[in-house]
């Protein structure tokens, strides 16, 4: 006869943190966030760690080369997604780790012969007033100049006029030769006063430039996450097909984590792959399993395959449809609490510590505190970050709001059947994910910033100074439906309403 669990499939919205003792210390300033990433034996440090506990989910609308570029320069992770061929996976995994911070591709570019009014609307297409002036508008070509918003008025100049009128020429101009180091250049900016330093190489092509403002930008990312040589820290998936040509290749690209994107990772196939990478590679290349539930999921992962860190949660993704087309899955605070207690069990047993991701179904910014308060070590989000600038999908306006499209690896949009194994040959039989959009929220930063403010004010009300000691001294409540009822505001008039109302 079937078996029926005694406990009932529990979410993060049923739970609620107590406070614990606050004390002087307990303040955000002395808030450490960074997680291992990989496993480690008992009294020795993770070979690799994350600044902040977030990792991107490998996705085709979320994980591409920027978004990668900009997680990993706010302390976190991406997994750029495995279904697409391996050489472009690779190549997005190289193009992570060769960025220069502060060398930035000049993205506006323009031969002289364009007019004022090709400069502007070229404005409004990137963003950026700053344009290269070169001699075929490509950027590597030989750069003639630079065209600022201080070179001309905007609605005094007469705009058909072509900006070799305007552009401040090369003679004008500081400059340096590619080789330089970003200290160098930075040097260069602050000794010159200027805004820009453009790169060039021994022939006079434009390579990068340089801007002030980044100088600051980058003072102001201490969480910045980077390998041995200080090239940003990138993951990237796999799946239980093509695996060994994949790794290989992600390997040479320079790839620091590897992770199997599965939706149920607690299969023989997952267990040799990981295996059978490990005796190819070694223990030095990290490689995650995953999604597991239960006990069971996680033990066979770590003890047979061999895993460094596990992922956890079935059904829960925001455009997950698995729970409803197959009747798989688990509430993902269950399921959380569930392989955490395990993997302390595994711990006190071997002295190895395995670092558990909760992978998706993270609607807010206190779902990803209560997953680490139930035992996460970090967070796998799909669309918290389908929903920033950086994500590699164009924006759209729909009735006057921006939006992101954002689609499951199980669509028929992104057809990854490898991830889903449906059959015995290659292909889909139904959809397990849907095609959808979300609204658009601006820089990842900013964005990671807030939720980042917030777990830290929440770890100093549980009085906890990191996410070790959030996992040890958590004390978590579960709430009936009128207590999440006497959570929200009551009996007022939210001054937005009104407003929405009135207009
Ligand atoms: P989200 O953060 O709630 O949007 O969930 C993202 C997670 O959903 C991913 O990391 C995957 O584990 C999972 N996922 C991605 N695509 C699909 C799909 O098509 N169906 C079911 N789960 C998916």
């Amino acid at each position: 006869m079937a078996k029926i669990l005694d406990d009932i499939s529990r979410t993060f919205n049923e739970y609620l943190l107590l406070s614990g003792l606050t004390t002087k210390e307990h303040i955000p300033a002395n808030v450490d966030l960074s997680v291992p990433i990989s496993s480690f034996r008992r009294g020795e440090e993770p070979a690799q760690k994350l600044n902040i506990p977030f990792v991107s989910a490998a996705m085709q609308s979320v994980s591409g080369s920027d978004l990668a570029t900009a997680l990993a320069r706010r302390g976190g992770a991406a997994f750029i997604f495995c279904s697409q061929p391996i050489e472009v996976q690779a190549a997005m995994v190289r193009q992570v780790k060769e960025h220069k911070a502060g060398f930035v591709e000049s993205d506006s570019n323009l031969p002289p012969t364009a007019s004022l009014e090709d400069a502007l609307t070229l404005k409004k297409v990137t963003g950026h007033s700053t344009i290269a002036i070169t001699e075929n508008g490509e950027q590597h070509s030989k750069l003639l100049g630079i065209l600022t918003s201080k070179d001309y008025w905007e609605f005094k100049d007469d705009l058909s006029r072509p900006i070799s009128e305007f552009f401040t020429p090369l003679e004008d101009l500081v400059l340096a030769k590619e080789g330089v180091t970003l200290t160098e250049a930075t040097e260069l900016l602050w000794k010159n006063k200027k805004e820009c330093l453009p790169i060039i190489d021994e022939q006079g092509n434009l390579a990068s430039l340089v801007f002030r403002k980044d100088y600051f930008d980058h003072k102001s990312n201490p969480d910045e996450l980077t390998d041995d040589k200080k090239r940003l820290f990138v993951g990237a998936a796999l799946n239980t097909f093509d695996y060994m040509e994949r790794a290989e290749a992600l390997i040479e690209a320079g790839v620091d984590s590897l992770c199997f994107d599965s939706s149920d990772g607690y299969s023989v196939w997952q267990k040799d792959a990981i295996a059978e990478l490990r005796k190819k590679f070694g223990s030095d290349i990290t490689i995650g399993g995953g999604n597991v539930v239960n006990e069971e999921g996680f033990r066979y992962l770590v003890e047979e395959g061999g895993a460094d860190f596990v992922k956890i949660g079935i059904g829960g993704g925001s455009i997950c449809i698995t729970r409803e087309q197959k009747g798989i899955g688990r509430g993902q605070a269950s399921a959380v609490l569930d392989v955490a207690a395990a993997r302390d069990r595994y711990y006190e047993e071997k002295g190895i510590y395995i670092p558990l991701c909760s992978d998706g179904g993270l609607n807010n910014d206190t779902h990803i505190i209560m997953a680490l308060a139930m035992g996460a070590d970090f967070v796998m989000m799909g669309k918290y970050f389908a929903m920033t600038d950086e994500s590699p999908t164009p924006k759209v306006t729909y009735k006057g709001q921006l939006y992101k499209p954002y689609w499951g690896e199980g669509s028929s949009r992104a057809r990854n059947w490898q991830r889903y194994k449906q059959g015995d040959g290659p292909g889909m039989k139904f959809e397990e994910g849907v095609d959808a959009y979300v609204p658009c929220s601006g820089p990842l930063d900013k964005k990671v910033n807030l939720t980042i403010s917030k777990i830290k004010a929440t770890m100093c009300n549980v009085g906890v100074l990191n996410v070790k000691e959030l996992h040890e001294q958590a004390v978590l409540t579960r709430i009936s439906e009128m207590t999440l009822v006497e959570g929200g505001t009551s009996n007022v008039e939210q001054l937005d309403r009104i407003y929405a109302e009135r207009d």
